[in-house]
């Protein structure tokens, strides 16, 4: 589905949209039959998490769904990314269905529907039931076959109302805290040649899962995921630059697991970048006949997480260097680099590759943001953040590149993970000792964003 370009602005049917995650926002840890995730148990880790807080409440979104929906209808949101449960669908994983944790994503489904709103629903936002990990987790490599049963459960409930999917949420992420560094759930420190084989199971669970939405989903539906894009961006408008950045973009020349074609090469060419190949040489998975194909089965969009980019130059060899931001460059409350070019220069290098419809699957950032003596939240760099953003995403697609959305991260305030509530990412805020919310300045400001499609930017 390529949603058609208009001569300026955003194309006609943009989905404008904001995104959640269960572990985030749900809380009901322990409720109606859910078993334990990685989160659950490493939440409890002395020093894991800031201040010891866990996803056990959250923001209740559990119980408060209807009020959440009524807060996106209120903003006109075109689409919300949610993403589901695993151990809250399979307890243990994989068998027994417990239909009261997936009668609740049927209820929020149903509720998105009527309130006008797209459901886009990620099959796994880091929530890896506990049952699993003690088996061995993503290095066992039957953990592609049982997130391809999950993903038919869910998607028999739930795909006759649900037509977009994403498989799996940055796998860069929790492979790579969650494995390799240590800083994530399930909080291991693996060996690299270990966290390859993590990569290479997941890369596999991503083409099964794809495999079991089409076969399981009663009619068409669009079928993609979403990593985080590392990118990287021309600091001056010279050739040189502009190669080294797309050539920046595009390498693996770290052992690390955040780059874009060690995940996305796979999926899109159905084959591992030669770069990475030649740097891990020693420490590669087993990759068995056919796995490359189950891989690259053919996905509609190209969604990615976009935060920030970072700006480089042609170096003495043509290789990219990078330049380091002014003295009192914008920083977010996380520390993050402000740099909206990353919403120009993402999309256009990602669309002239992968040659897919471009999805914002998640872009934000975080503000200290409290309830004003006036009873409002004034965030006024998150409108300021957006707007930039947007601007120069409207700058990518008047330029070519096809985009059908963007989804802001997040929808509310809610667990960051390691950081706990320190951090707050939403266009709601979130009082948590009472569940109140209100709607941030922001909010306000992207509903009519939405409700111009865009004129006002
Ligand atoms: C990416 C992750 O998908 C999301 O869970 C997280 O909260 C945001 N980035 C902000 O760090």
């Amino acid at each position: 589905m390529t949603r058609q370009q208009s001569e300026e602005g955003f194309p006609e049917g943009f989905l404008w949209g904001a995104a959640a995650a269960s572990y985030q926002i749900e809380g009901a840890a322990y409720e109606d039959g859910k078993g334990p995730s990685v989160w659950d148990m490493f939440c409890k880790k002395p020093d894991a998490v800031w201040n010891g807080q866990t996803g056990d409440v959250a923001c209740d979104h559990y119980h408060r769904y209807p009020e959440d929906v009524a807060l996106m209808r209120d903003i006109g949101l075109r689409a919300y990314r949610l993403s589901i449960s695993w151990p809250r669908v399979l307890p243990e994983g994989t068998g027994a269905v417990n239909e009261r944790g997936l009668a609740f994503y049927d209820r929020l489904v149903d509720a998105l529907l009527e309130a006008g709103v797209e459901p886009h629903a990620t099959l796994f936002h880091w929530d890896f039931p506990l049952a699993l990990y003690h088996k061995g987790g993503w290095l066992n490599r039957d953990s592609a076959d049982w997130f391809a049963e999950y993903t038919s459960v869910v998607v028999r409930k739930l795909g006759d109302r649900v037509k977009d999917w994403m498989t799996l949420n940055e796998p860069q992420v929790f492979a790579g805290a969650g494995h390799y560094e240590g800083r994530h759930a399930p909080g291991d420190r693996l060996r690299f040649a270990e966290v390859l084989r993590v990569c290479h199971h997941v890369l596999l669970a991503h083409g099964k899962s794809v495999q079991a939405i089409r076969a399981s989903s009663p009619g068409k539906c669009n079928v993609y995921y979403a990593p985080v894009a590392q990118v990287k961006y021309p600091a001056t408008s010279s050739p040189e630059d502009l190669e080294a950045a797309r050539a920046a973009t595009w390498s693996v020349n770290a052992r690390t697991t955040w780059t874009n074609t060690w995940w996305m090469d796979p999926v899109f060419f159905g084959r591992y970048p030669e770069d990475g190949l030649r740097l891990f040489a020693k420490e590669l998975p087993e990759v068995r006949s056919g796995d490359m194909e189950i891989i690259a089965q053919p996905v509609d969009f190209c969604g990615v997480n976009v935060y920030w980019g970072v700006p480089v130059r042609a170096g003495a060899n043509g290789a990219a260097e990078v330049v380091p931001h002014p003295v009192g460059h914008p920083i977010t409350a996380f520390e993050w680099s402000v740099t909206p070019e990353c919403l120009y220069w993402g999309p256009r290098f990602f669309y002239e590759r992968y040659k897919r419809p471009i999805v914002i699957t998640e872009n934000g950032l975080s503000t200290r943001d409290w309830i004003s003596l006036d009873g409002k939240v004034h965030d006024p760099q998150r409108i300021d953040f957006m707007a930039r953003h947007l601007i120069e995403l409207r700058r990518a697609i008047a330029e070519g590149a096809v985009v059908n959305g963007y989804f802001h991260w997040s929808i509310m305030d809610n667990f960051e993970w390691a950081h706990g509530y320190k951090h707050r990412f939403g266009l709601v805020f979130v009082d948590y000792p009472t569940g109140r919310r209100v709607l941030k300045d922001s909010a306000h400001w992207y509903r009519e964003v939405i409700a111009s499609n865009g004129a006002t930017l």
